[in-house]
């Protein structure tokens, strides 16, 4: 908005400045002034004053202080310019030129923005740069638990704000299809459950997590075990370590099993993902880097990066030592076992060069939790000493871990709390209360508002919390319509809608806002004009909080405005018409704020 005005008004500065043999100002740098209840723009001069006082000899007496200088001709500009049209006044105060919009203009223009760009209101200029993010990568032979809800969900919005704000995005997942823990379920399924298949896609996915649970205490050592119980667990032990042997080799049969098994976690995996409307690009699997990544271990062992102690000991990476630190940071890591098989920090090594080279991205962000922290710090490091320049390009963004006040998770003891399960449940409280409150609803509609409520509770409790922190996640604070919650943002979108219903539509010529508008409605257009430089503050820290923040208080300005001011019984024509333009606005930039989020919009609830 304003770009004309600025353009013209930069020409002005020139012109004086050429005039009065100042030097050229590069770039102009334009802020918003603090918003006190008129809105403006302002630029400095100080910049100006200063190049000019480097040019002038030290020596010159007609030297002034910057400060002065800056302020002289802030003044000089802004008597040149006197009011131009769409502004209010023009004023210079300590070498700034601050400029106010006349407040009806402002409103005009900012809602009418809103109104024509409609979905795409926010949105960045390109940015012509390509941008990876990977996230949704659970590992697979297990089900998907609420701190994977987390995870896959932080990753969405964070794709979708940089997506928005200008960047080609591409969504990649890394599901760990192998190790220990897959081969101890292929192990006890061999043994015991051969042939079994339950029905129903979360029934066949959770039941690999109960085979693992299983698995795992058969396996572990218990206290004050008989000689018979410990030759037995020594047997188990043995039989699953042929397993990973014969997987390694590339056994039909195991392969096979491997394979089927595999597809029930992603079968699961991809209708969660549906569920939360989340569609990857590139998938990428733990597996497949296996092979690439044993090449980098060759080379690094060439390089002279990586030490060699096979056959005896592992290949391994002393990373302080080689990036010369005397402290501890990096420490050491092994990249290949002595029996020549690889280590997930090996496989990271393949699939981030894979991401550059193959797909061309410019920069990788993963999403991972922050107990993996040093992992992908190490990670980043051996490539860095590889000398693979984009490994400065890779950026991890962690996230704290999830419990519900039951207690913490832990899946070896089969102590999880699943995703599913926590959805259904919410879904079903919500279908409860809006039965209550909104009988009138048709079924078919009260249960896909019910699916949108619930999972936005959901959302919204994981999003409205600093990636860093752990959450405690409580459904009844979560659901509650007036909190700092999903429903709450929900429902002004909904309040929003029906006044924009009952009025019959919008009128289609943009109204003049030259009426004394009320506290309210100033407060509410200031936060719409903001949302599209909130996207891109939250694009480039990488915090769907802040769209998440933003999105509470617009929906605040929005309700303490629906309760204070008239909008259908204004009494006024032109009040009413303006107003009208104000709800269709908000509820167009709650609409696109929430889409970022990943949570639905209900028209109503
Ligand atoms: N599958 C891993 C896990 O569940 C997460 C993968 C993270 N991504 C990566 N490039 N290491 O812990």
């Amino acid at each position: 908005m304003y770009d004309a005005e600025r353009m013209q008004i930069e020409a002005v500065i020139r012109e004086y400045c050429a005039e009065n043999d100042l030097p050229q100002p590069e770039m102009l740098q334009w802020s918003p002034l603090p918003f006190a209840g008129e809105w403006g723009i302002s630029t400095s001069f100080f910049q100006l004053a200063a190049q000019e006082a480097r040019r002038q000899s030290s020596a010159s007496s007609a030297r002034k202080p910057v400060p002065q200088r800056a302020q002289e001709i802030a003044e000089a500009i802004a008597a040149r310019l006197g009011v131009p049209a769409g502004f209010s006044r023009v004023e210079a105060v300590k070498g700034y030129l601050n400029l106010y919009f006349s407040t009806a203009e402002f409103a005009h223009r900012t809602l009418q923005a809103v109104i024509s760009e409609a979905a795409n209101y926010g949105r960045g200029q390109p940015k012509g740069e390509r941008v990876m993010v990977e996230y949704a990568q659970p590992n697979t032979h297990h089900s998907f638990h609420i701190g994977h809800f987390r995870n896959a969900i932080l990753g969405e919005a964070l794709a979708r704000i940089v997506e928005f704000a200008g960047f080609e995005t591409l969504r990649a997942s890394y599901p760990g299809d192998i190790g220990l823990g897959v081969i101890t379920v292929l192990w006890i399924y061999q043994k015991f459950y051969q042939g079994q298949e339950p029905q129903g896609v979360h029934e066949r996915g959770q039941w690999l997590l109960k085979l693992y649970v299983e698995a795992t205490q058969l396996l572990e050592e218990k206290e004050g075990e008989t000689e018979e119980e410990r030759a037995r667990r020594q047997a188990y032990e043995a039989e699953r370590r042929e397993i990973y042997r014969r997987w390694d080799a590339g056994d039909p049969e195991i392969r096979a099993l491997w394979l089927k098994t595999r597809e029930w976690s992603l079968e699961e995996l991809r209708d969660i993902l549906r569920m939360l409307d989340i569609q990857i690009d590139v998938w990428f699997f733990e597996s497949e880097v296996d092979e690439p990544a044993k090449k980098i271990v060759e080379e690094l062992v060439q390089l002279g990066i990586a030490d060699d102690e096979r056959p005896n000991g592992p290949v391994l990476v002393r990373i302080d030592e080689k990036l010369g630190l005397k402290k501890e940071k990096y420490r050491t890591n092994i990249i290949l076992r002595s029996d020549g098989t690889t280590l997930y920090l090996t496989k990271d090594l393949a699939l981030a060069k894979e991401k550059f080279e193959r797909y061309h991205v410019d920069r990788s962000i993963y999403v991972v939790d922050s107990r993996q922290s040093l992992h992908l710090q190490q990670t980043f490091k051996i490539l860095e000493l590889w000398g693979f320049k984009q490994a400065e390009k890779c950026f991890h963004l962690g996230y704290g871990f999830v419990s519900l006040p039951e207690g913490a998770m832990s899946a070896r003891r089969g102590r999880l709390v699943l995703f599913k399960e926590v959805a259904d449940e919410a879904i079903r409280r919500v279908l409860k209360e809006i039965e209550q409150k909104n009988p009138d609803l048709p079924e078919a509609e009260r249960s896909i508002v019910a699916h949108q409520i619930g999972l936005g509770a959901m959302v919204y409790a994981m999003l409205s919390v600093d990636n860093n922190k752990d959450i405690v996640f409580v459904m009844d604070e979560a659901l509650n319509f007036d909190g700092h919650t999903g429903p709450y943002i929900q429902n002004a979108h909904v309040r929003a809608n029906s006044i924009l219903k009952k009025a019959g539509g919008l009128p289609s010529q943009a109204p003049d806002f030259d009426y004394n508008l009320t506290p309210h409605e100033i407060n509410l257009i200031d936060l719409i004009s903001r949302f599209p430089a909130v996207v891109q503050q939250a694009a480039d820290e990488y915090r769907p909080l802040v769209i998440a923040n933003y999105a509470y208080d617009l929906a605040n300005a929005f309700h303490s405005f629906y309760h204070a001011v008239p909008v259908l019984q204004s009494g006024d024509e032109r009040v009413r018409a303006a107003r009208l333009w104000i709800v269709a606005s908000a509820r167009q930039t709650l609409a696109n704020a929430l889409r970022l989020l990943d949570i639905a919009a209900p028209d109503v609830m």
